[in-house]
């Protein structure tokens, strides 16, 4: 019943803050790889987690993902978040413009009545390109906006699956295999240890600046534990919100 099942969450989210290290766990029911409605209901806590500590004039960072857009499509209108702004934690990482922080910004502005700001960078950038546009008037007037962002939201993938929907090219998937990278976040890989092992070029937040901000990971399905795991070993979140199926699989149970 409705109460069993309650406790059963419960006893999962104590058990994870104590393996992941991070303050606050949100396990909901179902696994996100099985059933496509899971995804909302992780998109209905995460965004009751977010309206719970916003307050007037914050400024929200998002990534980008399948996940984050189905947090963006729960959000309803509401007062607070009227006065506060969305933006994209960090540039372009080769995603479909459906899935690009950007957009979900832009969608959570647009649903909850706050505003919202892009930033524009290509994907793929070069070394020479990246300075001179980190010196843009324009561009660093939105990574100031960013900077002082106080709530971060982002997902976690499995490592090669996201080398994979970026189209990063078989050498890079190479690399990866070879150097066992698990997870992603924020445009980096990790290994089973949380190292990271590589970054790509984009502006916007560094993973060394979440320090200070309160940061909401979103990632569920019984195939994202290993990542979950070892992006949590690089920097446990204030808040991670996922489903069973990843928080079973993780615990082993
Ligand atoms: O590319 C943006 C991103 O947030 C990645 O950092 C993360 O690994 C991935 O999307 C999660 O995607 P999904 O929610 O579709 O699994």
């Amino acid at each position: 019943d409705m109460m069993a099942e309650l406790l059963g969450h419960r006893r999962l989210e104590e058990k994870l803050k104590e393996k992941l290290g991070v303050s606050q766990a949100i396990v909901v029911a179902g696994d996100s790889d099985e059933e496509e409605w899971v995804k909302q209901e992780l998109g209905r806590a995460c965004v009751d987690e977010l309206k719970r500590v916003a307050k007037k004039g914050d400024v929200f960072a998002v990534m980008g993902g399948t996940t984050l857009a189905a947090v963006a499509n729960m959000v309803t209108p509401d007062e607070t978040l009227a006065t506060t702004t969305f933006v994209p934690a960090r540039g372009g990482l080769g995603e479909k413009v459906e899935i690009q922080a950007n957009t979900i910004s832009a969608e959570f502005a647009r649903r909850s009545g706050a505003s919202y700001r892009l930033l524009h960078v290509p994907d793929q950038l070069s070394e020479e390109a990246y300075h001179s546009l980190v010196l843009e008037r324009s561009v660093r007037e939105i990574l100031d906006v960013i900077t002082s962002s106080a709530v971060v939201m982002h997902g976690i993938g499995d490592a090669r699956r996201m080398a994979a929907r970026r189209d990063s090219g078989q050498p890079f998937i190479e690399t990866l295999k070879r150097e066992e990278a698990v997870a992603e976040a924020f445009g980096y890989y990790f290994n089973a240890n949380g190292e990271i092992i590589h970054k790509q070029r984009t502006i916007g937040l560094q993973l060394g600046e979440l320090e200070g901000k309160y940061v909401i990971s979103i990632a569920g399905g019984h195939t994202k534990a290993n990542a979950i795991l070892a992006y949590m070993k690089n920097r446990p979140s204030d808040v991670l919100v996922t489903d069973e199926g990843a928080a079973r699989r993780l615990l082993s149970e």
